[in-house]
């Protein structure tokens, strides 16, 4: 309505001079009226100018006046042409009116307050306060002189009113047409696409904010680890084939084949490709016989070694496969050199998934490999690297692994739970397992291994798994959780 009027008026005058004249004159709120330019000149419809206006108003109080009279005119009212007491004329009158009534009416020399009595000075008297206020009221120019006083008194208060003067715009039409947003399949049959004006594209418009680029917090605890490991001066393995064959994962490790852990109950085996296309020949011959029959000071499991289960395609069930190709690739260089190795990555078990296991998990790796090295310097390489993840307690428990010979579990002292648990899992790998790869013969290498699950689990204050990785993670927890910091002082 309020468009149409504006339209339809800017169709035979040439302008609005006044919005709030307007307004007044057609019978529609000015707040309406403002609202309907604004849109009429964002599309150019109309162009309007900004109008500003000062004009007096009545504060509460001064409205309160024009009614009742002002003060001092309602206190001379009061008193009686006999007079009468202070005590007796503040029980006629409101406190309020009394104490400005009394003031004004001293200084207008209305009234005498004598010790006894307050008596009137003058027979009648004239509210100018209340006419000047009902003036203002009605939009009446009034005196300067009237107006500060009034001011003074805070009875009226300036407003500057806002409204807007306009004239056809560019694109005036005597009626709005609506810009359509979307071409739609009827548009198309109806033929309407030809008339339709079309909203034009926003270039400028801010988009939603990105919702990406989260990262989950085990991919925050690994990032610091990694910086561990390089601060040690280890260098990462290449982690990157989840696929492995079983003689990497299992033979090369020394790991014979009626092992527990080599079942389908264990391991994920691949059904395509369910073999692995090629071994280094001379070397898996070597493996054969030291596990059919020994060498190397070995004595050999004595059973009959089949190539058909070592080129069984799986899913890595630790990243040791990784260290194992590593190795023998050191192996096979023509001079040694020392080497610091560590891997960071995802390994499967066919495993019955509870609060603290998947069948997938990853997994930390770090080895040395050097000349001469001891369990000494295994347990001192495991402090070291222990204690800048805050873990400076530590016992071992001999252990066994078919590939390390001693082996160690890893226990930390944890000062939350107020008991020991355990952190992971090393040794020094076996003599028959590094001498058939082709390393020199003093060459000793140590290594360790622990889950990446379980440190981000107790840093991040997560007890089921299931919350950390899986389908079943609550988004908010990867966009809200805090960064890593271990390891940076
Ligand atoms: N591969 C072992 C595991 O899966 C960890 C380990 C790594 C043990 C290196 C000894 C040496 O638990």
């Amino acid at each position: 309505m309020a468009e149409d009027a504006i339209l339809g008026f800017l169709e035979s005058n040439k302008n609005i001079s006044d919005s709030g004249q307007f307004a007044a004159d057609v019978g529609i709120d000015h707040n309406e009226i403002i609202n309907v330019i604004k849109s009429l000149h964002g599309f150019r419809l109309v162009d309007a100018q900004d109008i500003k206006k000062e004009k007096w108003v009545l504060t509460g109080e001064g409205k309160s006046y024009t009614v009742a009279g002002s003060p001092e005119v309602q206190l001379f009212l009061a008193i009686p042409p006999e007079g009468i007491s202070r005590e007796e004329l503040q029980k006629m009158v409101d406190p309020s009116v009394y104490k400005i009534g009394c003031a004004q009416a001293i200084k207008n020399k209305w009234v005498e307050m004598g010790k006894q009595l307050v008596s009137r000075k003058v027979q009648n008297v004239e509210d100018r306060v209340k006419d000047l206020l009902l003036q203002i009221q009605e939009g009446e120019v009034v005196d300067q002189e009237d107006i500060d006083a009034l001011k003074r008194r805070k009875l009226i208060a300036l407003q500057t009113w806002k409204g807007y003067s306009l004239q056809r715009g560019p694109n005036y039409a005597p009626k709005r047409k609506k810009a359509v947003t979307d071409l739609t399949r009827e548009h198309l049959q109806r033929g309407d696409w030809k008339e339709l004006e079309f909203k034009e594209y926003n270039f400028s418009a801010k988009g939603p904010p990105a919702e990406g680029g989260y990262l989950n917090p085990l991919l925050k605890v690994r990032r610091q680890l990694q910086n561990i490991f390089l601060q040690m001066g280890f260098e990462e393995m290449p982690t990157n084939n989840f696929v492995e064959s079983s003689f990497w994962n299992f033979d090369a490790l020394f790991q014979p084949q009626q092992h527990p852990a080599r079942d389908s109950h264990d391991t994920f085996f691949l059904k395509v490709p369910s073999t692995t296309r090629e071994l280094p020949e001379a070397y898996v011959e070597r493996v054969k016989c030291v596990h059919e029959s020994g060498g190397y000071g070995s004595r050999g499991y004595g059973y009959d070694w089949k190539r058909e289960e070592a080129n069984k395609n799986l899913l890595r069930t630790h990243t040791t496969a990784v260290s194992s190709r590593m190795l023998y690739l050191l192996a096979q260089q023509k001079s040694f050199t020392p080497k610091k190795y560590f891997s960071i990555d995802r390994v499967f078990r066919n495993e019955a998934v509870d609060r603290t296991h998947l069948a997938e998990f990853h997994q930390i790796e770090g080895l040395v490999c050097d000349r001469g090295l001891t369990l000494g310097d295994l347990i001192g390489v495991l402090h070291d690297f222990f204690s800048r993840l805050g873990m400076s307690k530590l016992r071992f428990k001999p252990a066994y692994n078919p590939y390390t010979e001693p082996s160690m579990e890893i226990f930390s002292y944890h000062e939350g739970f107020k008991k020991w648990v355990e952190i992971g899992n090393s040794g020094m790998f076996r003599p028959e397992m590094l001498l058939p790869m082709g390393l020199p013969e003093d060459v000793r290498v140590i290594a360790w291994g622990l889950s990446l699950e379980r440190p981000t689990m107790i840093l991040y204050g997560i007890d089921n798994i299931r919350d950390l990785f899986g389908h079943k993670v609550d988004l908010n927890l990867i966009k809200r959780n805090p960064i890593c910091r271990i390891g940076i002082d």
